[in-house]
């Protein structure tokens, strides 16, 4: 076996050890409960008001909630891996790891759960793909996609179920069109996707977590087949790229490596943005001289969706397991222990935002958050996803000004650590 073959995704937990000595242990929250799930914010403010650093009983993880402690994390790489940011929080039933035992479901870790210096060797060849300039040559499509799905919500007429309509299929198509993955397949993708995050940050019951590693299966596949097909007809397209660099060079990279960042790639980004599109709309819909401030000038559009970055991210923790002996908030903590950052509670802090609990888009200081991480795995996607989001509510703002949210909808949010955006989102307009 490989040093490779060793790194793969959706690993089972192995067992943690004991709480550090005289760290406060909480009982009873979790970031599945009900209640943090529909409103996390002030509950996350009060636990780390309480006790900056805790031990939850219910994940099995020390809980970091103040900023300065997460950035420490995200930035000592050595003593805080990422390893574990794509594996089930809680443990595979025997069915389930059958399942990914299968030989050939073997991605490797090459992105965000990759460890340096591989990790760092892997990222330089995604660098021309996401940089500025390729980035750019979205706009077209995304502006031209925008435009025909506000036209079907228009036909259809008020109210409209906007996630449904526009801002579930818009991110993940975009994705897939820069992957290069074929416009017939994007349902089945969408799919997986969904499975997927279910899978590592969410609580599938024993039948769902074997329904879903059957899909894991099914979904790297997938990936490998249409990696081989890409590397027979190339196109203009992101997965054409990496195949070329691959090629010019295939000591720096393997193949497996190639297929792993096509497979991690098509999770990473498409429900976030659909998540980060309707928390945007949460913030400035209900907001009416806000909303009437960005209508009138787009160039507020930025810092407005920095502000809902930090106010009402898409992505409301991560996380780290430690690899040695080490300290956080005074305690001492041993090595192995999952660490869960909540991003929550620190973009929200009183000492880095006057009126944390306010929104507002004209905040000088509104990127400070860490929504998108810090240091080497920094999201790769952070510009895309602000440009997608600019670009639609710019399109929203100038086609449909007088678009509000439904009075007194009951918003829903699936259950999982790390996601947040409403499952629904009712809208109407004049
Ligand atoms: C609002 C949308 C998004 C949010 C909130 C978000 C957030 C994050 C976070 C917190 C990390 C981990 C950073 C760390 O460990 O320091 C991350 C990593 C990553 N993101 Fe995003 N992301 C978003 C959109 C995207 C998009 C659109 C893409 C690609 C199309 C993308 C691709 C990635 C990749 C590849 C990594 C791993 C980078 C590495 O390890 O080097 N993300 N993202």
């Amino acid at each position: 076996m490989s040093d490779d073959d060793k790194r793969s995704y959706h690993r089972q937990r192995t067992d943690a050890p004991s709480p550090p000595a005289g760290c406060p242990l909480h009982a009873t929250w979790s970031p599945l409960n009900a209640d943090y799930l529909t409103e996390p914010y002030a509950i996350a403010a009060a636990l780390r008001d309480e006790h900056g650093v805790f031990y939850a009983e219910c994940l099995g993880y020390l809980v970091v909630t103040r900023m300065e402690d997460i950035e420490r994390i995200f930035t000592d790489h050595e003593t805080f891996a990422s390893v574990n940011v794509q594996d089930p929080v809680f443990p595979l039933t025997p069915e389930a790891q059958a399942i990914l035992s299968a030989e050939d479901f073997n991605p490797v870790a090459v992105m965000s759960n990759r460890s340096e210096p591989d990790h760092g060797r892997i990222r330089v060849y995604t660098r021309a793909g996401f940089s500025n300039k390729r980035i750019k040559t979205l706009d077209p499509y995304i502006r031209r996609r925008s435009h025909e799905l506000i036209d079907a919500m228009l036909e259809a007429g008020p109210p409209v179920e906007f996630v449904n309509a526009f801002a579930f299929p818009l991110p993940g198509e975009t994705v897939f069109r820069f992957i290069g993955f074929p416009e017939g397949d994007d349902e089945t993708l969408k799919q997986w996707c969904g499975d997927r995050k279910a899978f590592s940050w969410g609580k599938p019951t024993p039948t769902e977590q074997a329904e879903i590693a059957e899909q894991m299966l099914a979904y790297w596949r997938y990936c490998r087949d249409f990696t081989a097909s890409k590397r027979e007809d190339r196109g203009d397209d992101f997965t054409s790229e990496l195949i070329d660099a691959y090629e010019a060079n295939p000591g720096s990279m393997s193949y497996r490596e190639v297929e792993s960042v096509v497979y991690g790639l098509s999770f990473a980004g498409h429900e976030a943005v659909t998540a980060l599109i309707c928390n945007t709309l949460l913030c400035l819909l209900p907001r009416r001289d806000v909303w009437a401030e960005v209508c009138s000038d787009p160039s507020l559009t930025p810092n407005a969706i920095e502000e809902v970055l930090r106010y009402n991210s898409s992505q409301i923790s991560w996380r780290r397991v430690t690899t040695q002996d080490t300290e956080i908030g005074g305690y001492d903590v041993p090595v192995g222990t999952s660490i869960f950052m909540n991003f929550a509670s620190a973009n929200r802090q009183g000492d880095i935002w006057t009126d944390p609990d306010d929104f507002d888009i004209h905040r000088p200081n509104a990127n400070r958050h860490i929504s998108f991480g810090k240091g080497v795995h920094y999201c790769l996607g952070a510009k895309f996803a602000k440009f997608e989001t600019q670009l639609v509510i710019d399109a929203l703002a100038e086609r449909v000004p007088s678009l509000r949210l439904v009075d007194d909808q009951k918003l829903n949010y699936f259950p999982n650590i790390t996601f947040r955006g409403p499952t629904e989102l009712q809208v109407t307009w004049d």
